[in-house]
């Protein structure tokens, strides 16, 4: 973690006062990362709102009300997409009729944690947890811009999925896991960007995946607006489009008529075009 050394030095120095609940940590100031005997996991949020005192600093016992609460504090989400959010998280505890979670649970493989994550390695390369230096840069190699975009977002996404089936055997991708996964992408939006241009601040962003800390000395703030459902269902609509890696066609998006007459024809500039024959390569429309 690039700036470790600072924020320890601010932990050193405000660790006699840390606060003991989420109430006291409003104006952000406080941060610690987990030490020994604290659970963290594979959620780089949820281990920077405990690392913020925002969340239990140990990581453990995470009711609907303290995590509900934490969401609202920080990032200023509606208590009811944090209520469905919490619900979907409830079955990584393994006791039966569980009314918490603790971070460390979050970790075991293919209940919530998956292949293919953006800052964490697969499970089958080792560590599923952790962040990962070497996994971020190959996501970060696709954040071209500041804001990042829907599309490189999801860019990211493919990326680390292709480079995971190619490299790993055990390679799982459920389409339950990439409804979750697009739920993770859209993420940084909601916490640290625009969420009508669907894009992100990209210093806000990789600031926080690398330290695990609200970007706040950078001129970050708590949202203004909240964070509801329909705002997540938007964005997931809008990154699923971006999904997939076919386009129009060249006249399609040129506003030019196919023809299954010709293989050319002359654009509105005079120049001649290719145009596709009525059948595919092989014969195979
Ligand atoms: C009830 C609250 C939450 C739970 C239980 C939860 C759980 C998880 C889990 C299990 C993962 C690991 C998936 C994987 O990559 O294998 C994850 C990833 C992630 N979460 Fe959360 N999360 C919560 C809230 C949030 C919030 C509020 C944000 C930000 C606004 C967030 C941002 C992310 C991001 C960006 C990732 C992807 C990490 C990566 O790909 O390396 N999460 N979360
Ligand atoms: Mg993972």
């Amino acid at each position: 973690m690039r700036s470790f050394a600072f924020f320890a030095g601010i932990a050193i120095a405000q660790a006699a006062s840390a606060p003991t609940s989420s109430e006291d940590a409003s104006a952000y100031s406080y941060w610690q990362p987990g030490g020994p005997g604290d659970f963290r996991g594979p959620c780089p949020m949820m281990n920077t709102l405990a690392n913020h005192y925002f969340l239990p600093h140990d990581g453990k016992n995470l009711t609907r009300e303290v995590v509900t609460k934490a969401l609202q504090d920080a990032l200023h989400f509606e208590p009811s997409l944090t209520e469905i959010m919490f619900e979907q998280a409830l079955p990584a505890n393994p006791l039966p009729n569980a009314t918490w979670f603790d971070l460390n649970q979050l970790n075991v493989h293919a209940v919530l944690e998956h292949d293919a994550s953006l800052s964490r390695s697969d499970a089958y390369f080792g560590n599923n947890h952790v962040f990962n230096q070497t996994v971020f840069d190959e996501s970060k190699k696709y954040w071209i811009d500041d804001p990042i975009t829907a599309d490189q977002l999801t860019n990211s996404k493919v990326a680390r999925q292709l480079q995971s089936r190619a490299g790993n055997p055990t390679y799982n991708f459920s389409s339950t896991v990439d409804n979750f996964s697009r739920g993770e992408i859209l993420a940084p939006i909601v916490a640290f960007g625009d969420k009508v241009a669907a894009t992100t601040n990209r210093t806000f962003t990789v600031h926080f995946f690398e330290n695990e800390h609200l970007p706040i000395h950078l001129g970050w703030h708590r949202p203004t607006d909240p964070v509801t459902l329909e705002d997540v269902t938007k964005l997931s609509e809008i990154l699923a489009k971006s999904q997939t890696l076919l386009t129009d066609s060249v006249s399609e998006q040129q506003g030019t008529q196919n023809t299954t007459h010709g293989e050319t024809e002359e654009d509105t500039c005079g120049k001649k075009k290719m145009i596709r024959r009525g059948v595919g390569h092989f014969g195979i429309s």
